[in-house]
């Protein structure tokens, strides 16, 4: 059977880019999104760059035509955090209440939730989500939006 959406996952980290943490955030969005729905196209760690994070969403999107690309990681308030500026640089048409959504979600399990600046976004025909960086928070986040996301998909093929 064909898959249904074809993903490409970036998580941003300084010390995953180099080895020095194990991925298990970009791991855990793996798990979670169903195979028989999903085909992974492509999974990597990148710095907290803001050019090199837009460079891959910007080939996940218009090379590879992902329908979804989820990026974990880089939403918080240090100097290094760039994922939502990346995101935001690449984007064709807002689509902040997905992100509202994470948030308001996850504010029901910490009040920390509030320091996420996650974005998502359009851009062409994908779909571009920022999940916080943390493996609990991947997993709290993409399982609350993931039946919304699909609906969003099938209106942007
Ligand atoms: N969202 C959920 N669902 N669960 C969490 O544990 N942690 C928060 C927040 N969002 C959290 C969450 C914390 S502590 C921070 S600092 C921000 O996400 C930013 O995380 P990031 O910089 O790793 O992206």
């Amino acid at each position: 059977m064909d898959n249904k959406y074809t993903v490409g996952i970036i998580t941003a980290s300084d010390k995953g880019s180099k080895g020095e943490r194990e991925d298990i955030s970009g791991r855990r969005i793996r798990e979670i999104l169903p195979a028989e729905n999903y085909e992974v196209v492509s999974c990597k760690v990148l710095p907290d760059e803001q050019e090199e994070l837009e460079q891959e969403m910007i080939h996940l999107a218009d090379e590879c035509k992902c329908n979804l690309i989820l990026t974990t990681g880089g939403t918080g308030f240090s100097m290094r955090d760039v994922t939502p500026e990346a995101t935001l640089a690449v984007c064709d048409r807002n689509a902040p209440g997905i992100a509202e959504a994470i948030r308001a979600y996850s504010m029901t399990i910490t009040k920390r939730a509030m320091l996420s600046r996650g974005a998502s976004v359009i851009r062409g025909q994908s779909l571009i989500v920022n999940l916080p960086g943390s493996p609990k928070a991947v997993e709290e986040s993409l399982t609350y939006i993931l039946d919304s996301l699909e609906h969003g998909m099938d209106i942007l093929l």
